[in-house]
């Protein structure tokens, strides 16, 4: 298997990355500096985790001790929210460039196709309607100037892809959207494929206790846990070998040494293809829904209307109660 995939820049983005959401400030200098030890060589960051900084300062230190180079690396990192406005990108990536303490990053992404209003809190009560013919005209901007060496979009469905791909004159390199055994994004995968835009799974593991996420256990699906024991894996291992075997780069987040190397430990065994088909009889259910963004301010009416129809719900199943929790670890660093 591949250790890296090609973007349609020409680029290369490496299968597995380290995740960094939810890993606190103090933690993720040395679970990046980890990760980089034990070969990771792509990093997904973003504003909205408010640990940015410090992932600049493990950054810093990997190429100050000399463990690699800083072309050996591809970093990402993404839009914030309240920053759409075309005249707000530049300054966005230059926040990101200062406190990654670089001079480009190798992917910069759209976060979602959710806004909010510039320099406030990500509540429901500040969302507004996304204009991203305008928004990606100014990324294109920045992907001319070389700042962001490729540019992409997270958590667009089939349609916004088909809608963005209609306007565009650079085509998104990336979408980066959840995706495991449980929410296999069977359709967009097959757009990406037949449109050149690069699959990258987020919450590759199903974000197991994280706020916001509903639904259905991956580490502990019974498919996958038997195959785990097939293969002498771990479930972990499985759920990730299953994503590179699809195609796609996978970014599990890990702030444990341990985890961090058994997540990068899938390059040199395979699910042989025969058993590959017992995925498709996992039960789909998206984790990540994120009905706090249906509001009327951001224009969208429904879950359906969101994700374009892509959602599946657990039946009779409540909205989720810990979207409170989703947002508070999602934006205080950026709030003015
Ligand atoms: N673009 C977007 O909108 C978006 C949304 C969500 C996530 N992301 C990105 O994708 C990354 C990964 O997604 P995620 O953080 O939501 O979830 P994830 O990677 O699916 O799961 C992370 C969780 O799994 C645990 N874990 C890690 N390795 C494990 C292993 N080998 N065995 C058992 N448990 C393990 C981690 O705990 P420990 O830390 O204790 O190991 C953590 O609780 C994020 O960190 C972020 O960079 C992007």
């Amino acid at each position: 298997m591949a250790e890296s995939f090609v973007l349609n820049t020409g680029a290369r983005i490496p299968s597995v990355g380290l995740g960094t959401w939810q890993i606190e400030p103090e933690a993720v200098c040395s679970a990046v500096y980890a990760a980089v030890k034990a070969g990771y060589r792509h990093i997904d960051s973003a504003v909205a985790y408010r640990n940015q900084k410090e992932v600049g300062l493990a950054l810093k230190k990997l190429f100050e001790d000399g463990v690699v180079k800083r072309e050996e690396l591809f970093i990402t990192s993404k839009l914030w929210p309240g920053n759409h406005a075309p005249e707000d990108v530049e300054e966005d990536i230059c926040s990101a460039l200062e406190d990654l303490q670089l001079d480009y990053v190798d992917l910069y992404l759209i976060h979602g196709p959710i806004r909010i209003k510039k320099g406030t809190m990500f509540i429901p009560e500040n969302l507004m309607r996304t204009d991203i013919p305008a928004t990606w005209g100014a990324m294109e901007k920045l992907y001319d100037s070389g700042k962001a060496r490729a540019i992409g979009v997270s958590n667009f469905s089939c349609k916004k892809v088909e809608d963005l791909l209609a306007i565009a004159r650079v085509p998104p390199a990336v979408n980066q959207v959840e995706c495991h055994s449980v929410w296999q994004q069977a359709k967009l995968r097959k757009l990406c494929q037949s449109t050149g835009i690069h699959l990258s799974a987020y919450s590759p593991l199903g974000s197991p206790g994280s706020p916001g996420y509903c639904g259905p256990s991956v580490l502990s699906n019974p498919i996958v846990i038997s195959l785990a024991k097939k293969l002498q894996k771990t479930p972990a291992q499985v759920a990730l070998r299953w994503g590179l075997q699809m195609g796609q780069s996978v970014i599990p987040k890990s702030a444990n040494e341990t985890r961090i190397k058994e997540n990068f430990d899938i390059f040199e065994w395979f699910i042989p293809e025969d058993l590959m088909p017992e995925f498709n009889g996992i039960k789909q259910v998206r984790l990540l829904k994120a009905e706090f963004v249906v509001h009327p301010q951001s224009g969208y009416n429904s879950l359906e209307d969101l994700w374009d129809g892509e959602v599946e719900q657990e039946a009779g199943r409540a909205e989720c109660e810990e979207y409170s929790d989703f947002l508070r670890c999602f934006s205080s660093a950026v709030e003015t």
